[in-house]
């Protein structure tokens, strides 16, 4: 997703709905010349059938955000209750009827030079239509990156903080000029940790295996979603444990995972191919069973979905409660 966004959007700025073109900050902003900021990613999924925009997770997320941004000691004084509120009324402003990304942003805001932070923090959430952000239609080949993935003591991997990027940015970016779709970091002891802005899957002997939450990963909701639906829908065994690199070429299906990517299925890695180099069966039925639960269509994960219109009537903070009620 390239394009540019558009300048009329509604986006949540300063404590306002304002349009995409007057939420602007300053260029000495702290965030900007140091990294300091701490920003969190959602879905809204569009169920043509039902004619329904659901939020995926939206509490989970707006949680992992706050505990996230007290790593770097910024204040968001809005509940994750609240962050629903303004998330949905942002959908209905802007009138959404499509798949939609939800970019909420804090940051350290003082306009000055000097590394050193103080209280001075703002926060935004954004809203925009967005699609497929890897095509994986046919698979992916990914390769193991010479860039290591950032320590915990270093910068944490596990909250989405502005500056760590840079870590996934070289690693995209070295992907990408080397003929690859994604990049696959790995630790500083050589295990496998993630992919640049995604976490990893492998299937071996019919057992489903994640690296575990202290290998320098993102504790990724989607992450945590597929192992829900591996075990509930599938009946899966699955693992959390340390998987060397050399696995990764003998392994029977491999995919990653996150909210902008989804599931994707990895055909080849390191111009190997996975397996026999065709998607793997369990990755195609895990696709479906999220692709159903993020409509909507599985009654058994209907909590994690947030509806937008539903609660047409009555004001947005008003759908949070909708959806425990309503949904189920
Ligand atoms: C580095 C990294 N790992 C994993 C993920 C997946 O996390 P989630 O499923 O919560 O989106 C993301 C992104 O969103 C990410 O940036």
């Amino acid at each position: 997703m390239k394009a540019e966004a558009d300048q009329n959007l509604i986006v949540y700025f300063g404590g306002q709905y304002v349009p995409l073109r007057e939420a602007r900050v300053g260029i000495l902003t702290h965030a900007l010349h140091y990294g300091t900021g701490v920003f969190e990613g959602l879905r809204a999924y569009w169920d043509e059938p039902a004619q329904e925009l659901f939020v995926m997770r939206p509490v989970e997320h707006y949680e992992r955000w706050k505990q996230n941004c007290g790593i770097l000691r910024i204040e968001v004084p809005a509940s994750p209750e609240e962050l629903c509120g303004i998330t949905v009324e942002l959908m209905r402003r802007n009138g959404f009827r499509t798949n939609v990304y939800v970019r909420p942003i804090a940051y350290k805001s003082a306009e000055r030079i000097g590394v050193s932070t103080d209280d001075q923090d703002a926060w935004a959430v954004i809203a925009l239509p967005y699609g497929d952000y890897l095509h994986a239609e046919k698979g992916l080949h990914a390769g193991v990156s010479s860039w290591r993935r950032i320590e915990d003591n270093a910068i944490p991997a596990r909250a989405k903080i502005c500056g760590a990027y840079v870590n996934s940015a070289l690693a995209s970016d070295e992907a990408r000029h080397a003929g690859f779709d994604e990049a696959i970091f790995l630790t500083e002891s050589g295990h496998v940790a993630e992919g640049a802005t995604c976490n990893i899957f492998m299937v071996r002997k019919g057992k489903l295996i994640t690296p575990p939450i202290t290998d320098n990963v993102l504790e990724g909701i989607t992450r945590d979603s597929i192992m829900e639906l591996a075990q509930g829908e599938l009946g899966l065994q699955v693992l959390e444990r340390p998987i060397d690199r050399s696995e990764l070429y003998v392994c029977d299906e491999l995919f990653l995972t996150g909210t902008a990517v989804g599931i994707a299925p990895v055909v080849r890695v390191d111009h190997r191919p996975v397996k026999d180099g065709a998607i793997g069966a369990i990755v195609r039925q895990l696709q479906q069973s999220y692709f159903d639960a993020t409509r909507g269509h599985l009654r058994a994960y209907r909590r994690w979905l947030l509806p937008v219109y539903r609660a047409q009537q009555g004001p947005a903070k008003d759908a949070v409660r909708l959806a425990e009620t309503s949904v189920a």
